[in-house]
């Protein structure tokens, strides 16, 4: 690449570091109120600038007062995740799948090799799966949506023929078919058994004499979901979340391409609205909902939205560019501030490693995955692109190239892999799995 960032500048220890003011300085609007939630925001702010001015004792930064990515320690941090796990973990024994999902990706997105996690994830997959084709979060337990929705990714992480046979289509499609419920949205686990491989069963409380499938309402109800302040939330009627707009996004994307079927059913200027004030001054850093703190997990569930709208907006290009905004001009978002966040408050800086909520909490797996995704959205650019389908995959697929800004913040061995915007795993780990089940039609 003939493109060299000024980040790469070492920075001298004697010269402060250059620290746009909007990072350092009180947010200058205060809500004179002071109640308990005032008070918090004003903690997390404080801690925050303290991380950002880049003038930590033992943290070393860039010209710009960056810390670079822990890279290998957060390998081993998320290695030590995957191994056995101490008592205090009991409880998550119902999130194996989980588990999985967050280790996997991280290491993936760090640039690890997973593939010496295959025989044992397919042997523990194997070890959860249910009869009715969906996993449990544990052993003998019962399926559930999501455990399903992260095996089914952590497979598709390590791929190859041996973790896709795991899956059992056919009884995973049936059991899909009993969640289905009537208003489109489904529910995430339940107790019955039916028996019909394609459309919704009798016995599925949806079934009707018009022929429904399992999409049937599902975009409606997303559409239901979209609240006044023009977020998403798990339901309608209730309060806008940023988990439950990245899995709107993320629905409606598998339905049909983005530039089509977002405005078709989303008031996409309000969603974009609620989606900035998601992104507060001076932490950079992003929140799940109105009046609640930064947490760097919401880099991906809020970040993660915007290579979606971007690339809707910009809609459709044929052919493979190599071309990438060379400015922040056209970005919705403050890349430059998230990435601050993450880099500066977002990680363990100790021996430990690992990504975190915020300053001063814990790291763990989950924040580790979310916040390395949330840094990958960050540093691409996502690009629908117009291809051929042929009947089973899709005719649109996307691009994913590196984000290139002459004021790139960050240096350049501190960009982590690209992700495919839709499903949250390495960009390319989707095409594998979809071909593979694209040449056996018919399950
Ligand atoms: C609020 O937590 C969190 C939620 C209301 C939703 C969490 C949902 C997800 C993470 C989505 C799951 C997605 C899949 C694909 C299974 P909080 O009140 O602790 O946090 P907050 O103060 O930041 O709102
Ligand atoms: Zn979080």
């Amino acid at each position: 690449m003939a493109y060299s960032s000024p980040s790469q500048e070492p920075h001298e220890p004697h010269q402060a570091p250059l620290v746009p003011g909007l990072f350092t300085t009180a947010a200058p609007i205060k809500d004179s109120l002071v109640t308990d939630t005032s008070l918090s925001q004003n903690a997390v702010e404080t801690s925050c600038r303290a991380f950002l001015a880049g003038t930590q004792d033992g943290i070393r930064v860039n010209r710009h007062g960056i810390p670079s990515l822990g890279r290998e320690r957060h390998i081993r941090f998320l290695d030590k995740s995957l191994g056995n796990l101490p008592p205090a973990f009991k409880a998550a024994d119902a999130s194996r799948p989980w588990i999985f999902y967050w280790c996997l990706n991280g290491l993936v997105l760090l640039g690890a090799d997973v593939s010496k996690y295959r025989d044992g994830l397919v042997a523990t997959a194997r070890s959860i799966q249910n009869e009715s084709g969906g996993f449990g979060g544990g052993f003998g337990q019962q399926s559930h949506l999501a455990t399903t929705y992260a095996m089914v990714l952590s497979l598709a992480i390590v791929g190859g023929e041996a973790a896709y046979q795991v899956i059992d289509r056919r009884a995973m499609w049936k059991w899909l078919c009993t969640l289905k419920e009537p208003t489109g949205a489904f529910r995430l686990t339940l107790g019955g058994e039916i028996d019909l491989p394609l459309d919704l069963p009798y016995d599925s409380s949806s079934h009707t004499p018009e022929r429904l499938d399992l999409f049937t309402g599902l975009a409606d109800y997303v559409r239901r979901c979209q609240t006044f302040e023009g977020g998403i939330s798990a339901r309608p009627g209730a309060e806008a979340h940023g988990a439950y707009a990245f899995c709107a996004l993320g629905c409606l994307a598998i339905l049909d391409a983005p530039h089509r079927i977002f405005p078709r059913y989303l008031d996409m200027p309000r969603l974009i609205s609620w989606l900035s004030s998601r992104q507060y001054a001076p932490e950079g850093g992003l929140s799940g909902r109105t009046n609640k703190l930064v947490d760097g997990c919401y880099s991906h569930w809020v970040g993660g939205c915007w290579p979606l709208i971007e690339a809707a907006i910009h809609g459709p290009t044929i052919s493979t560019s190599i071309e990438t905004p060379s400015s922040a001009a056209g970005d919705l978002y403050s890349r430059e501030g998230l990435i601050r966040y993450i880099l500066c408050c977002g990680q363990d800086q100790t021996k430990r490693g690992g990504m975190r909520d915020k300053p001063y909490q814990p790291s763990d797996a989950y924040h580790t995955c979310y916040v390395l995704s949330g840094l990958s959205s960050a540093q691409h650019v996502t690009r629908i692109l117009s291809s051929d389908g042929d009947g089973i995959m899709p005719p649109w697929t996307y691009e994913v190239l590196s984000h290139l800004d002459e004021a790139q913040v960050y240096n350049e061995e501190d960009r982590v892999s690209p992700t495919d915007p839709v499903y949250g795993i390495p960009e390319g780990k989707r095409k594998d799995i979809m071909s593979y089940f694209s040449s056996r039609p018919g399950f």
